[in-house]
């Protein structure tokens, strides 16, 4: 199957296709992922929460995600593939946003980076990096990484005045070079008319059926998690399309069981022999 690139995503965008994106963060993940034929593999800073256990995605780092990347690389071999830059790796300064970004390129085998926001600072960042030969491809509405200045995950652009905002940023980080943005947690009417504004595709997460893409956490969408202390992280906008933490619970305690009654392994799951004759040898 032909590679997913940047000109597969136009065409896509322009026939009014939907275009498929999920996350994965190492190699089992991303070949799911690619099997499934999603257009897009997020190594998403999600990481930080879905598979390191945070709260936040604020404790990842840039070393953590290119890790992470790496092994997604290897899974998917026909999926375009973009990598979130982590909190604290291109706030400084736009050298600093370049040097990260690179680094997700060649050490991380990404496509594309993603980063977050769109005040004047991170899209001059999101110039400076697509300048530098790496195709950006922007995120607002709910942002993650700002959970310390927004006081909690919550809906964005709830009033006119966040929406425009929200427009505003979309339209700037478009103009910066972008080629796509990731609207999180926004109005359905707002995530439709900044996609009705922009000439490059716009990938919805709890932004209504409008968007020109959606995008789902591989741990949500898999109901991979089914502690009643996880409930909180399974979103609301989420659908689980599986409840794979339940079967993954289930074989575990079976497991533990025939282990426990030494029906595990068995005659069935020994194969190595010997003849009895080098038994006896033994004795
Ligand atoms: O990190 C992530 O998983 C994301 C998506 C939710 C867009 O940024
Ligand atoms: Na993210």
């Amino acid at each position: 199957v032909k590679s997913v690139t940047l000109r597969t995503l136009r065409a896509k965008y322009e026939k009014g296709e939907p275009i498929s994106m999920a996350t994965a963060y190492d190699y089992p993940s991303a070949l799911h992922v690619d099997q499934a034929l999603i257009d897009i593999v997020l190594v998403g800073d999600s990481a930080s929460m879905v598979v390191h256990g945070h709260d936040t995605t604020l404790p990842i780092t840039l070393e953590q995600m290119l890790v992470h990347c790496q092994a997604a690389a290897r899974g998917a071999q026909r999926a375009f593939l973009v990598g979130d830059l982590p909190f604290g790796s291109y706030e400084l300064a736009s050298t600093e946003a370049v040097r990260s970004a690179v680094r997700m390129l060649k050490e991380g085998g990404m496509d594309a980076v993603k980063l977050e926001g769109g005040s004047p600072a991170r899209v001059e960042a999101a110039r400076a990096i697509v300048e530098a030969g790496v195709a950006v491809m922007g995120h607002v509405g709910l942002t993650p990484q700002s959970v310390s200045v927004l006081g909690g995950f919550r809906p964005q652009a709830q009033v006119a005045s966040e929406a425009m905002r929200v427009l505003r940023q979309a339209q700037a980080l478009q103009d910066a070079g972008c080629f796509s943005l990731v609207l999180e947690c926004v109005p359905g009417p707002i995530a439709a008319a900044v996609t009705k504004a922009l000439r490059i595709p716009t990938i919805g997460i709890g932004a209504g059926p409008a968007t020109s893409g959606q995008v789902l956490v591989y741990h949500d969408l898999l109901g991979m998690m089914s502690h009643p202390h996880h409930a909180k992280v399974t979103p609301k906008f989420c659908k689980r399309y599986a409840e794979v933490g339940a079967t993954i619970q289930l074989a575990l305690a079976q497991y533990r069981e025939e282990v426990s009654a030494r029906t595990f392994p068995g005659l069935r799951y020994s194969p190595y022999t010997i003849k009895a004759h080098e038994v006896e040898a033994l004795e």
